[in-house]
């Protein structure tokens, strides 16, 4: 269901909201899919919150999720119940006028969740029919009755007598498209080939797999892509199915009815560096590009490359909004995204023709695009791998838009992107890869070997904005600086407001076409997860899951600290015109005060080497410079580390089913001596007492 209410109509609506307290009655709406509809721009025509108002909007009810991990999700809500997916896939149904908890369903992924770059994190379910469809992190699909939560089918989508397959995870959300349900997953950190597949909602029947990378030549795939993967296997050399490829598709996935297409943002290779990967050669089709495939058969239809020979993790699975605009004097059908690459991309979505693209953020790796076919302009000196020196460029790997939704106003003809300034070193690896270990290929740092003032200038350089983007003119409106990078998703409505979340701790409220900031709500953690809003008996929601976590310790472990504590209780907040609920007081967790050694590790080569193996195994959770801003025990504080238990828990998995992964296949005990002497480093740098 759609509806549009006009500016005009929304005029009048101001005009009776002031005459009478309460407000006109909103009309009736659902946020049914992952995008709010088919179009995706995460936008909705309701008003009765509007920017004359919006300081009325109060707390109208909340609920405790009861995990404790990064919150990335976006609710559906239909036929009055929102279906939240949590942290470890747990999925509740809440009652979505009072929060009331109606059922609550468990898939189980605690063991599996030490898998993946980015922590036990979902972006959602999908539901239709009576049926609510979840991605779980160990691989399944599984479809649950909407009513009560009953499991009805479950299907693995990973092929288990694939020796990779316990380094799969799904964390995005599945899209139902007509009656089939189509589901990605990621891992391109450890080995993984990207496929996309689609099942038959009804029964979990598989109709159609699409692989993104060519397999290894000669072995058949039997599947949907086989014709396009003979073209892609052209721009692919040396031996990279031995290293997965990559180009998983843990996002991004539209659809347009009209043009019964499926548009797949396709994610970064595998490992990162193009010469490991594929002896430096080719442009690796399709990694970080948009594919776009017939719906019914999984077809290849056509594909825009966004960061050909991606060397970078430069994924293009970030979110696609379909739109009509007006370009030169015609009506385009286009899509749009912003990848982590640092450019906004207007495409044609009926042929995949480039339209335009311009630099949404400090882009430093490419001059511009050029203006025929859209391909970066290179500087030299961003492929380190040929070069021999690193290469200190933005944006990161983090990305200048990650995965926390962009939304489109066709109001104003706006795009709000939750962007960042964030730079980072690049240069070969020059340790020895372990497939099915973070494997990037890229020298990864853990924080510890630049100095105090090198660390310090470099967050300070790390800015976040929500960025105002005119699409037709390729140009910013207007942009409102953020704390801290690495903020949330973003809702855009018809009251004129544009809403979103933040590092400090924040869901805020803008005006759509001057971006001052109307309304803020102090969530006590950070606001990843994008807002939604719907209406039921007259009265207009806003709903948002807040919580800290998912990827951002990886890179923004020392910057949430300085954001002032991300981490808090995790929750649905719900938002409504004069709500008055409170949220109970809460005290962060003090920081650690104490440092675990009395001096500072006499060794300083086993410090490098340790510094080294910790951002390859540890940094993932534990967060650079071991500065722990999520869920995770601060290792600077742990007395585990001194003694005899660190061997245990590292080595053996003691804790394993807890999801701290025991390292016995990939560490020796002198590379544990050598973590060991790092961390205690850390600890004595930060902690010692003057
Ligand atoms: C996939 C995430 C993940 C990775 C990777 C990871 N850990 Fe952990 N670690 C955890 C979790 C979760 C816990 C808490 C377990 C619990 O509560 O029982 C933990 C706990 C620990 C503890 C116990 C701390 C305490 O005081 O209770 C130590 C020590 C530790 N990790 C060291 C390491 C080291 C060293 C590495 C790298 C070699 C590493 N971890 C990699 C998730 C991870």
């Amino acid at each position: 269901m759609r509806i549009a209410i006009g500016k005009a109509l929304g005029g009048i609506a101001i005009a009776l909201a002031l005459a009478s307290c309460s407000g006109p009655d909103a009309p009736d709406t659902e946020w049914p899919l992952h995008g709010f509809d088919e179009r995706a721009q995460r936008f909705v025509g309701l008003d009765q919150i509007n920017s004359d108002n919006v300081e009325r909007l109060g707390l109208a009810f909340y609920h405790d999720l009861g995990t404790d991990r990064g919150q990335e999700a976006t609710p559906i809500m239909v036929d009055g119940v929102l279906y939240l997916a949590s942290a470890y896939n747990v999925v509740q149904a809440v009652d979505a006028t009072s929060g009331e908890l109606l059922w609550e369903y468990d898939p189980q992924v605690r063991a599996a969740s030490a898998r993946g770059c980015c922590g036990p994190v979902s972006r959602g379910v999908a539901v239709q029919d009576g049926k609510v469809f979840l991605g779980a992190l160990d691989g399944r699909l599984i479809a649950l009755d909407a009513q009560d939560g009953t499991p009805l089918w479950e299907v693995q989508t990973i092929d288990q007598s694939d020796p990779l397959a316990e380094n799969y995870t799904i964390t995005g959300a599945p899209r139902v498209v007509g009656d089939l349900v189509l589901i990605g997953n990621g891992g391109a950190e450890f080995g993984a080939r990207g496929f996309v597949t689609a099942y038959r909602a009804a029964s979990g029947e598989q109709a159609w797999r699409f692989y993104t990378v060519p397999g290894q030549p000669g072995v058949p795939d039997n599947a949907a892509s086989d014709s396009a993967m003979e073209m892609a296997q052209e721009t692919w050399a040396g031996e990279w199915w031995k290293y997965g490829g990559g180009g998983t598709a843990w996002d991004a996935i539209e659809y347009d009815p009209d043009l019964g297409l499926v548009y797949i943002g396709v994610g970064n290779g595998s490992p990162w560096n193009h010469q490991m990967r594929s002896a430096g050669e080719g442009d690796n089709l399709f990694l970080s590009s948009i594919v776009a495939v017939d719906a019914k058969t999984g077809e290849y239809r056509w594909h825009f490359q966004t960061t050909p020979a991606d060397a970078w993790d430069y994924t293009a699975t970030q979110n696609i909004i379909l739109a009509d605009l007006e370009i030169e004097g015609a009506m385009r059908k286009v899509l749009m995204q912003a990848p982590k690459n640092g450019f906004f991309y207007v495409l044609d979505r009926e042929t995949g023709e480039f339209i335009s693209g311009e630099a949404f953020v400090n882009v430093t790796w490419a001059t511009g695009l050029d203006p025929e076919t859209g391909r970066p302009i290179e500087v030299p000196s961003a492929r380190y791998y040929r070069t021999g020196e690193p290469s200190f460029q933005f944006p990161s790997s983090g990305g200048g838009h990650n995965w926390p939704p962009m939304a489109f106003s066709p109001d104003t003809g706006l795009v709000y992107i939750p962007a960042q300034d964030v730079g980072m070193p690049f240069a070969s690896a020059e340790e020895e890869q372990v497939i099915g270990a973070y494997t990037s290929g890229v020298a990864m740092d853990g924080g510890g070997a630049m100095t105090e003032e090198e660390r310090e200038a470099l967050y300070a350089g790390m800015k976040g904005y929500l960025i105002a983007w005119n699409p037709v003119t390729q140009q910013e409106a207007w942009r409102v600086n953020e704390l801290a990078p690495f903020n949330g998703g973003v809702l855009a409505t018809g009251g004129g407001l544009v809403f979103a979340g933040n590092t400090a701790k924040e869901l805020a409220a803008y005006d759509d076409t001057t971006g001052a900031k109307l309304w803020s709500f102090d969530a006590q953690t950070a606001v990843s997860a994008p807002p939604i809003t719907y209406a039921i008996d007259g009265v207009q929601y806003i709903a948002v899951l807040s919580g800290w976590g998912g990827g951002w310790p990886l890179t923004g472990g020392v910057m949430a600290l300085q954001a002032g504590k991300a981490v808090g209780p995790n929750r649905l907040l719900v938002f409504a015109l004069d709500g008055d609920q409170a949220l109970p007081p809460f005290t962060p967790p003090e920081a650690p005060q104490r440092a675990i050694v009395s001096a500072r590790p006499a060794d300083e080569a086993a410090i490098a080497r340790g510094n080294q193996l910790y951002a390859r195994y540890c940094l993932r959770c534990h967060g650079t410079g071991v500065v722990s801003a999520g869920a995770y025990p601060d290792l600077r504080a742990s007395g585990m580390v001194t003694g005899d238990a660190f061997a245990a828990v590292v080595l053996n998995g003691a804790l394993a089913s807890n999801g701290m992964p025991g390292f016995e296949d990939k560490l020796t005990p002198r590379q544990l001596e050598d973590i060991r002497s790092f961390i205690q480093a850390r600890s004595f740098e930060d902690l010692a007492q003057p």
